[in-house]
C-alpha cells in the first residue's frame, strides 16, 4: 500500500521520492528492498514485447553486487559490507527509464582479514566451487588451502550451493551486460587476489630486505603475476619495495617481511575495491541513465549497524573504524 502510495505521489505531484531502509545486521533491510525493486519494477516495467531490459538489469544487478560484497557474519550469513543506494529514473508516463546505482564504503579489511564464525567475501567460495574447467583455469581448488579463507573455520554456508550460486552469478553478470571476456577478467583478479595471500616473506640477503619465502609462495606469485596478466619480478617489487618520489629523485626502499607482508594486503584489498567499483561501474553504464528523467525514487540500503549492549555509544566509530 505504501509503496503504491509511494509511485502515485511520485507520478501525480511530480515529486520524487527517497526510502532509507534502516536497522541492524540481519533485520532484513537487503531482502526488503529487492522486494521493493521487485514491486517497482513490475508497477513501472514495460510490456514484454517493449522489451524489459532496464529494469531486469536492474533487479539482476543485487545477485552480481551481493556475490562481491556480501559476506557471512555473526548476525547474517549475507551480511552487506557496503551501502547501496539505487535510483530508479521514470519517465513522464511512469516508466522505468533509467537507473543508477552508487555504493558506499565497501569493508576492505575483510578482503584479507577474517575471523571465526565469519567469511570472507562470497565470490572467493563460488570461484573455488566452480565447474572443473574453471578452477583448473583460475588455478583454485579448496578454499581451505587459501589463507585469505582459513583463517576463518567457516568454508560452506547450509542450505547454499556454491556450484550453483557460481553458475547463478555468471547468468546475471549476463543480464548485466558484462562480457564473458569481462566475467573472466573478473575472476581471474579474484583468483590472483587468493594465491596473493598464500605468498609469504623470508628475510632477504640485503639487510631489512624480503623475497618470497620458499618454493610455495614463489609458485603463488607466478600464478598470481599470470593470473593479473603481469610482470612476476615487477609484482614482487611491489610488495617487497617501496617506491618514494621526491622532486629531484625517486628512491627505492627494501622492505622486510613484515613490511611486505602488510604491502601485499594493502595491494589485494586496493585491487579487491577497485574491481568491486569498476562491476558498479560497468553495470551503469550497460543499463544507463535517462538524461530526460526529472522523476525518481531512491532506495538506500545501507549496511547494518551491530549493536552490542556493552558498547552502545561506541558502535558508531567501531563501524567507522571497521570500514576503513
Ligand atoms: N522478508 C523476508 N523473507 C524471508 N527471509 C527473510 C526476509 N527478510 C530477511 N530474511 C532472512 O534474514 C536474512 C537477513 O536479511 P538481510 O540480508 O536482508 O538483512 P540486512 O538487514 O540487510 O542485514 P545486513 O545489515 O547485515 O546486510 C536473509 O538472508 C533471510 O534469510
Ligand atoms: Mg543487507
Amino acid at each position: 500500500m505504501f509503496f503504491e502510495w509511494l509511485s502515485k505521489q511520485m507520478i501525480h505531484e511530480g515529486i520524487s521520492q527517497s526510502i532509507l531502509v534502516s536497522g541492524e545486521s540481519g533485520a532484513g533491510k537487503t531482502e526488503s528492498t529487492k522486494m521493493l525493486m521487485q514491486y517497482l519494477a513490475y508497477m513501472g516495467g514495460r510490456a514484454a514485447a517493449e522489451g524489459r531490459s532496464v529494469e531486469q538489469q536492474v533487479l539482476e544487478s543485487n545477485p552480481v553486487l551481493e556475490a562481491f560484497g556480501n559476506a557471512k557474519t555473526v548476525r547474517n550469513n549475507n551480511s552487506s559490507r557496503f551501502g547501496k543506494f539505487v535510483e530508479l529514473q521514470f519517465d513522464k508516463r511512469g516508466r522505468i527509464s533509467g537507473a543508477a546505482i552508487r555504493t558506499y564504503l565497501l569493508e576492505r579489511s575483510r578482503v584479507c582479514q577474517v575471523s571465526d564464525p565469519e567469511r570472507n567475501y562470497h565470490c572467493f567460495y563460488l570461484l573455488c566451487a566452480a565447474p572443473p574447467q574453471d578452477v583448473e583455469k583460475y588455478k583454485v581448488g579448496n578454499p581451505r588451502t587459501f589463507h585469505y579463507l582459513n583463517q576463518s573455520n567457516f568454508f560452506e554456508l547450509s542450505g547454499v550451493d556454491e556450484s550453483e550460486e557460481y553458475l547463478a552469478t555468471r547468468r546475471a553478470m549476463d543480464i548485466v551486460g558484462i562480457s564473458h571476456d569481462e566475467q573472466d577478467a573478473i575472476f581471474r583478479v579474484v583468483a590472483a587476489i587468493l594465491h596473493l595471500g598464500n605468498i609469504e616473506f623470508a628475510k632477504g640477503t640485503e639487510t631489512d630486505a624480503s623475497e618470497p619465502k620458499d618454493d610455495k609462495s614463489r609458485f603463488h606469485l607466478k600464478i598470481a603475476a599470470e593470473l593479473f596478466m603481469c610482470d612476476e619480478k615487477s609484482l614482487e617489487d611491489s610488495m617487497c619495495k617501496r617506491v618514494m618520489v621526491t622532486r629531484d629523485e625517486t628512491i627505492t626502499k627494501s622492505l622486510d617481511p613484515e613490511a611486505a607482508a602488510l604491502s601485499r594486503d594493502a595491494l589485494a584489498k586496493i585491487v579487491y575495491s577497485r574491481l568491486f567499483d569498476w562491476i558498479v561501474n560497468k553495470i551503469n553504464n550497460s543499463i544507463g541513465q535517462d538524461p530526460d528523467s526529472s522523476l525518481s525514487i531512491g532506495v538506500l540500503d545501507i549496511y547494518g549497524f551491530e549493536s552490542f549492549k556493552t558498547n552502545r555509544c561506541l558502535t558508531g566509530m567501531l563501524l567507522f573504524s571497521s570500514f576503513t
